[in-house]
């Protein structure tokens, strides 16, 4: 069976990056940003749903296209599958194929009919059991119980939303050691922008190096710039909307919503620390391990939102940011992985990211940063939408 198949974790990043260097010019020709409706309630300016983006959106309507895509992303994570299995084999010439119905889309759709129903019937209609609950990576869900895993060492998932209290440190306490180890609070302080230049390279770049450049601004304005053959990528942040113009994306200009919001907004963040601890309401103190290494958890959470997770060495730097974004069908994480921190200005700073999440992976290497530049507000504004070079 070709479309049943396990793929592996690797299979389904190269199988999405075919998929997401397709030309936007088939889906961008054919549907390009549906426009807000001047004095009209509804989405935010430049915000598409996915039934005016897709063509053929019968169960996941009325949700913005980036969390449509992270729908897909929960579907891939879940079965353990690449976009192709699912889709058509023609996607990875047009992307309008996405559109094609197949007997695995048919039966995906019949999918979240059961599981809302599930859903519905017995927990009051809250997302406990998802498609991760019952496939685990898988296409066919195991249902016999597998001996080796029940006298096996459970180990504890770091990345897991479910903290495992610490009632050893405050918050505030592993927050001044943090603080500290980048160099003290007047320093940070005194760091109130920079301009920094490196490589990108992962799924959306087919894993060839691309230039990097990213801007910030404190607080909270930051944007990414990333020169491809195709063009120049931008995703922007301007401390209050969020925006990707972005070649891999499937409309030149999208805004960014829910978890993906948060989730620029959390990258700010990162880049001018001393504003973390305000940036949540609440906060939660646990412990973990990261490959071997004991990291201390500090859960971040907002009234209605998904918390952040953010993960602290012995020295006290942050090493690992988690977060979620919420959809229609489920929750999906994001992974980034801070290291190599370099001295600027005095202020130390991560020189390498990597990010993971259910659509891939992506590495951004720093090679040199001019700290405290003046930068033009327009560089964080709502950017055009992307153009083939
Ligand atoms: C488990 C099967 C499955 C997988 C894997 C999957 N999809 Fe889908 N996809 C669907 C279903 C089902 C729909 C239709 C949703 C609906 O009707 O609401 C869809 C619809 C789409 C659409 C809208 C097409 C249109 O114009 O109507 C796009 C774009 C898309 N998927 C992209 C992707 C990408 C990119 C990936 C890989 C990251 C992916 N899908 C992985 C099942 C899948
Ligand atoms: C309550 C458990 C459960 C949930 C929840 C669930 N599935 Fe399934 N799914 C199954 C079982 C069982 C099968 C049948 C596997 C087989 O035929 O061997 C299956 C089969 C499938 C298949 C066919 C796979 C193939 O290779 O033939 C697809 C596609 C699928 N599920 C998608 C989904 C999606 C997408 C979700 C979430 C919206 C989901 N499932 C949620 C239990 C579940």
């Amino acid at each position: 069976m070709t479309f049943g198949g396990r793929r592996t974790i690797a299979g389904a990043i190269v199988g999405t990056a075919i998929v997401f260097l397709v030309s936007l010019v088939s889906v961008a020709g054919v549907r390009a940003e549906a426009p807000a409706k001047a004095g009209q309630a509804g989405p935010a300016q430049g915000v598409q749903m996915s039934e005016t983006l897709f063509r053929n959106v019968q169960v996941l309507k009325g949700i913005p296209a980036d969390e449509f895509m992270d729908a897909m992303g929960m579907f891939a994570a879940s079965l353990g599958f690449d976009c192709v299995a699912c889709h058509s084999e023609d996607i990875k010439s047009d992307r309008a194929a996405f559109a094609i119905e197949t007997p695995l889309i048919r039966r995906a759709r019949q999918m979240i009919v059961m599981m809302n129903g599930i859903n519905e019937a017995n927990f009051g209609g809250r997302q406990m059991v998802t498609c991760f609950t019952c496939h685990h990576a898988q296409n066919a869900p195991e249902s016999i119980p597998d001996l080796a895993l029940q006298y096996g060492i459970v180990t504890d998932d770091p990345n897991s939303m479910r903290i495992a209290a610490d009632t050893r440190f405050t918050a505030d306490q592993i927050f001044d050691k943090y603080l500290q180890a980048l160099g003290g609070a007047q320093r940070l302080a005194s760091l109130t922008s920079y301009t920094a230049r490196g490589t990108y390279e992962g799924f959306n770049t087919s894993g060839n190096e691309a230039a990097l450049e990213i801007v910030a601004k404190a607080p909270n304005q930051r944007a990414e710039i990333v020169r491809t053959l195709e063009g120049t990528n931008v995703k922007t942040y301007d401390g209050g909307g969020a925006w990707a113009s972005e070649h891999w994306r499937p409309a030149p200009l999208m805004a960014l919503t829910g978890g993906n919001l948060e989730g620029v907004r959390v990258d700010a963040m990162t880049s001018f620390p001393a504003g973390i601890r305000q940036g949540f309401s609440r906060w939660q103190v646990g412990s973990t391990t990261i490959d071997d290494r004991r990291v201390q958890v500090l859960q971040g959470t907002n009234a209605g939102q998904t918390p952040v997770n953010f993960y602290f060495d012995a020295s006290g730097l942050l090493v690992r940011v988690v977060r979620w974004t919420k959809t229609l069908i489920g929750t999906v994480p994001t992974q980034m992985d801070y290291s190599d921190y370099r001295d600027v200005a005095g202020v130390k700073m991560p020189f390498k990211t990597v990010v993971t999440w259910t659509n891939g992976q992506n590495t951004m290497v720093l090679t040199g940063v001019q700290p405290n530049v003046a930068i033009d507000a327009a560089r964080f504004a709502r950017p055009a939408p992307f153009q083939n070079r």
